[in-house]
């Protein structure tokens, strides 16, 4: 038995707002931007987009390519995903910025709107490392009852709406977007698909990156002045340093569990945060640089989305090779982390 990944899909807002543009806003600078993050862009949905709506563009694109359709005609592919939705068997959605906070999950509104009356949904929190979480739930859930075929496995945030645009220190770093994948139980067994997953977390570190209201923690009340939106509180350095040993640390450990030699990857697809977080767990590792996939430059960091929107992005041009033995890693709030071995 094998996970193999059949179809994949990504959605971005067409608001694309570059640092310069920020930089009419706040005090920053395109030059602080690059050289601190590698960020030159972030695209940013509108008053009406929900963490739902760039989900299901991210899984009907997955889907269509699933059933055999690439094309960019959106008839064709609504068409397409239709024909296989009512073959999933579970949504597992990742992200720290669902539609709604608690219920209904945002898995089961994409479900509604997909047509995917036979999946279970249910959505996964684990910050930017949600979808290689859900990867290794997804997978788990298919391997223990043989009927289950096929899950349908997204990361999707709308981040902008949850950032103190105040905070110079963290508002530069942010950008909404959604990333999907189909995933079939086959019988390609050690040969393609999902070879090993490995998930970790350090709740000591649960405040370093924290949305400190709304929550039973800490409600608004009934008759406060809600003066200011909900946003993510950062500490920037900690969250860097705890980065850096994760991305080495999960690399590392993944390459051992499988014995696996740096020639053996094909391409690192990590989850983008910022390029000096992976240039420094590159350099640790003596991994060459140019084996990390990076598209920061282009979408800033979309948290749970950014792997399945980066694994999109070379699938669909043609980065990506039958046989390839890819790595994915993450790392965000919780504190989490983990990756995943891959056989194209
Ligand atoms: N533009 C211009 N200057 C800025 C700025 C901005 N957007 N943000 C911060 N600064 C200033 C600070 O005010 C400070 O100025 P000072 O020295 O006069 O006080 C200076 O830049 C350095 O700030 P500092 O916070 O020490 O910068 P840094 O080198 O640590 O970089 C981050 C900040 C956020 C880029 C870095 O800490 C980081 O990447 N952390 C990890 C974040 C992350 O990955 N989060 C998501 C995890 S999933």
């Amino acid at each position: 038995m094998a996970i193999e990944i059949i179809g994949t899909g990504k959605a971005v807002p067409p608001k694309r707002v570059s640092n310069n543009d920020l930089s009419a806003q706040i005090d920053t600078t395109d030059e602080w931007i690059r050289s601190h993050t590698g960020i030159g862009n972030r695209h940013i949905a509108d008053e009406n987009t929900a963490c739902s709506d760039l989900a299901v563009e991210a899984a009907k694109n997955a889907l269509a390519m699933a059933a055999g359709y690439t094309g960019a005609d959106i008839a064709e592919r609504n068409r397409a995903a239709s024909e296989i939705a009512g073959s999933i068997d579970m949504i597992i959605l990742a992200t720290a910025t669902p539609d709604f906070y608690g219920t209904p999950s945002t898995a089961c509104i994409v479900q509604n709107k997909i047509g995917a009356r036979n999946a279970a949904a249910m959505d996964v929190t684990a910050g930017c490392t949600g979808f290689v979480y859900g990867l290794e739930t997804a997978a788990g859930l298919l391997s223990i009852r043989q009927e289950r075929k096929r899950a349908l496995v997204i990361g999707s945030e709308i981040l902008t709406k949850v950032t103190d645009w105040n905070d110079r220190g963290t508002c530069v770093l942010f950008g909404d977007g959604a990333g999907a994948v189909i995933l079939e139980k086959t019988g390609a067994d050690g040969k393609r698909g999902i070879l090993r997953s490995l998930i970790y977390a350090d709740g000591s570190g649960n405040s370093s990156l924290i949305m400190r209201r709304g929550g039973s923690r800490n409600p608004y009340k009934k008759g406060e002045t809600m003066t200011e939106p909900i946003y993510i509180e950062m500490n920037g350095q900690e969250v860097y340093n705890f980065a850096v040993k994760a991305v080495t640390d999960t690399i590392d450990a993944l390459m051992k569990a499988e014995d696996i030699k740096i020639d053996d990857i094909a391409r690192i697809i990590p989850h983008q945060a910022n390029a000096r977080i992976v240039q420094a767990a590159a350099r640790r590792l003596r991994i060459p640089l140019e084996r990390f996939y990076l598209n920061i430059e282009e979408y800033a960091n979309t948290s749970a989305a950014s792997i399945p929107l980066a694994l999109d992005e070379m699938n669909r041009n043609g980065l990506l090779k039958k046989g390839d033995l890819l790595l994915t890693v993450g790392f965000g709030g919780g504190l989490t982390y983990g990756g995943n071995i891959i056989i194209w």
